[in-house]
């Protein structure tokens, strides 16, 4: 039996059998989660791993506070956003070397499509989606400006109403940007096939991997792709603000010129000569001075993934999925409550949204009660499932808070309607 067939007879015992079972539980206890929270926003902002603190604190009080400058040879600083690179590229599927710690993702997709348009002199037209997340609709504004001689290059945005990629792909385009898991619906694309349709055109294939990575297995040079980037603070738990990384596929290295041409991609920054020398490699991706303290957090949840099976984290993830989506179905039919992610697990990656009349208050309810997920504009409730800490029973008790707060009407509360300015 399916957990879509039996959901009206699961109760909360069995989720706790599912825990029991399950290889990834073990994680759980390695994350200070507070009591009483459900924490389904790890798609947004992860977790604190238990050992995060004292690293960090590590860092300050002995390679800052003690090593001070020495550390940037002695603790190894320098080389830290390729060092943590290469401990990222086993979970996207890249090799060693390919792998760059850089800025905030915004930044980093700056860098790359730069590069990546470069590379398709005479090409005019840049290919992304218009529910792509829009700060990568802002930064490659800015790419076509820079690039276009003339007129900026042009952008042909596709969508789920048309036009497809198909119907917009053809010689002129120079480079497609596209995110793989939707941030609203949870939506995945697949990479090998997405980027074999942008190959056949001549073009270029830029991923954003901010869903994807730490969410679900992803391989870059099995799909052949060019250029990704993607975020740490989400599903890989680094922390606010924590670096984003830089994918470039090794075969780009030498001819790539990234936007930004700062001092620590120089081939011999400490030369200070007055002439720009790409460094050789992925190392040309840096920029200036890596955020020393954010790469800490990094370091220590690194540690964790190290750990993890992709395989086994897959499919705990589709088990949590699949389980939220068959009891929302289950419990919350009579409220109009719509499941917008995609049921069919080869085009969903880790998260479940939900459009519901009055979404925004009753996300508000839900978190006053310690549900935690999120509201994307105009009527999204999203709601992410970190696989290394959400547990089974943890779906049971959102829905049955949830079911609660619409039964109740407890979200009508004027206080819910109070808009922060994070949603
Ligand atoms: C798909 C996607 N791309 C880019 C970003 C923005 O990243 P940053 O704020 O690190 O520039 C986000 C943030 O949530 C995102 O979801």
């Amino acid at each position: 039996m399916t957990l879509a067939t039996s959901a009206r007879s699961i109760d909360r015992a069995t989720c706790e059998a599912l825990d029991a079972a399950d290889p990834l539980a073990r994680f759980r206890d390695r994350f200070a989660l507070p009591d009483g929270v459900v924490y389904l926003d790890g798609n947004s902002l992860g977790a604190l791993p238990a050992s995060t603190p004292a690293h960090v604190a590590r860092v300050i009080a002995e390679e800052w506070g003690v090593g001070l400058i020495r550390s940037w040879n002695d603790a190894g600083w320098f080389d830290k956003p390729r060092a943590l690179g290469d401990r990222i590229a086993p979970l996207i599927g890249a090799a060693p070397g390919e792998v760059v710690l850089g800025d905030s993702t915004s930044a980093s997709l700056f860098q790359v499509a730069v590069a990546a348009a470069r590379l398709r002199p005479g090409r005019r037209v840049i290919v992304s989606e218009a529910g792509n997340f829009p700060t990568d609709l802002y930064v490659l504004e800015a790419v076509q400006e820079l690039l276009g001689e003339g007129a900026p290059l042009e952008r042909r945005l596709i969508s789920d109403a048309g036009p497809t990629l198909d119907d917009v792909l053809d010689d002129d385009v120079a480079v497609v940007v596209l995110t793989q898991v939707d941030y609203r619906t949870g939506r995945m694309l697949d990479l090998a096939d997405v980027t074999r349709r942008v190959h056949e055109a001549g073009a270029l294939m830029v991923w954003d991997l901010c869903h994807s990575v730490g969410a679900v297995p992803v391989d870059l040079n099995a799909a052949d792709a060019d250029f990704a980037i993607g975020c740490t603070y989400k599903y890989l738990n680094g922390g606010p603000g924590s670096p984003s990384f830089i994918w470039a596929a090794e075969r780009h290295h030498d001819a790539a010129r990234p936007a930004i041409t700062g001092w620590h991609g120089h081939a011999r920054p400490f030369e200070f000569g007055i002439g720009y020398e790409p460094a050789d490699g992925i190392t040309r991706f840096r920029v200036g001075t890596p955020q020393l303290l954010a790469l800490a957090g990094l370091e220590s949840s690194l540690d964790l993934w190290d750990e993890v099976d992709l395989a086994e984290l897959r499919e705990k993830s589709l088990r949590l999925t699949e389980l939220f989506i068959s009891l929302v179905d289950a419990r919350l039919a009579r409220w109009n409550v719509e499941v917008v992610t995609p049921r069919t697990s080869a085009r969903r990656g880790s998260q479940v949204a939900l459009r519901a009349e009055h979404g925004y208050p009753v996300m508000q309810a839900l978190i006053a009660r310690g549900v935690i997920g999120d509201f994307r504009a105009p009527d999204l409730m999203r709601f992410g499932f970190a696989p290394l800490y959400v547990s089974h029973a943890d779906v049971w008790d959102a829905v049955d808070v949830l079911e609660h707060v619409l039964a109740t009407e407890a979200w009508r509360d004027p206080g819910y309607a109070r808009r922060g300015a994070v949603t």
